[in-house]
């Protein structure tokens, strides 16, 4: 593995990306649209073993949403082979690597052989105790919400909740990814300064970095670029900043 390139301290433990502009980046050249998606994998490629060189805890790539599942159907099918052809061809260098692959998301809704490749990762992974590598896939914030709401409504019906006990931790453990901390640094490509619908409970206080690149052209050093912008950043959570510089102010890292 690569020197780290950035000092350990104050890294972001937990980075999440929204990689928009891949249809824009093929548009701009008069391609097709999944051409885009064709060269945003490479861009995933070289983000996710950066991530790992500069020893980034976990990583977490929103793939797909559940509003892309309404794009033509020719791209989502070619999106879903992209992310099958990914899982092929770096399986074996993400799993040597130690890195441990998972989903969160509405996965019933991948077709067979996505949902087969996607789950055969996960479990090939499992024991490894590296980065942790999180694909966002036919998922929605708002869903995900609803779906832990849902659980939770079906714990307190067999009593095994108290409703007046309910909790911001409890709540957030019913997630689907309910053990993972909170991102630390949101990360979105493509010129747009929008959430869309994406980890919208896991935010509340994460830091966010806009970048003017199309996902396509977003590389390893546009990566480092993010985080050293991420270590100027003052993370208060809605202190003062002299409370936050003064020790003993009781701030954790937070989830
Ligand atoms: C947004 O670009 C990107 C997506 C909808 C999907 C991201 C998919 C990849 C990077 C391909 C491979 C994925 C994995 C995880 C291996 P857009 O099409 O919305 O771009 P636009 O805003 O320019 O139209």
């Amino acid at each position: 593995m690569d020197a780290p390139l950035l000092p350990h301290d104050r890294l972001p433990e937990h980075i999440a990306i929204i990689m928009d502009g891949n249809g824009r980046w093929a548009e701009a050249r008069g391609l097709e649209r999944n051409e885009g998606h064709r060269e945003g994998l490479e861009s995933v490629r070289s983000v996710v073993r950066a991530a790992d060189e500069i020893g980034i805890g976990t990583l977490t790539l929103y793939a797909f949403s559940m509003e892309n599942w309404n794009r033509p159907k020719g791209e989502v099918n070619a999106l879903m082979g992209f992310l099958e052809q990914y899982l092929e061809s770096e399986i074996d260098e993400v799993a040597s690597r130690g890195t441990r692959v998972r989903a969160i998301g509405r996965l019933d809704r991948l077709p067979k052989s996505t949902r087969r490749a996607v789950e055969g990762a996960v479990e090939r992974t499992r024991e490894n105790r590296g980065m942790t590598l999180v694909f966002a896939l036919s998922y929605g914030g708002r869903t995900e919400i609803v779906d832990a709401a849902r659980a939770l409504l079906r714990d307190a019906e067999l009593g095994a909740i108290d409703p007046e006990r309910l909790d911001e931790k409890t709540f957030a453990s019913y997630l689907y990814a309910g053990d993972l901390r909170d991102p630390d640094l949101l990360i979105r490509t493509g010129a747009e300064s929008r959430i869309s619908n994406f980890l919208l409970w896991q935010i509340a206080y994460t830091e966010i970095y806009t970048s003017d690149l199309m996902w396509p052209d977003f590389r390893k050093s546009h990566l480092v670029s993010a985080i050293l912008e991420y270590q100027t950043r003052e993370r208060r959570y809605g202190l003062t900043s002299a409370q936050v510089r003064s020790p003993g102010s009781g701030l954790g890292g937070g989830r």
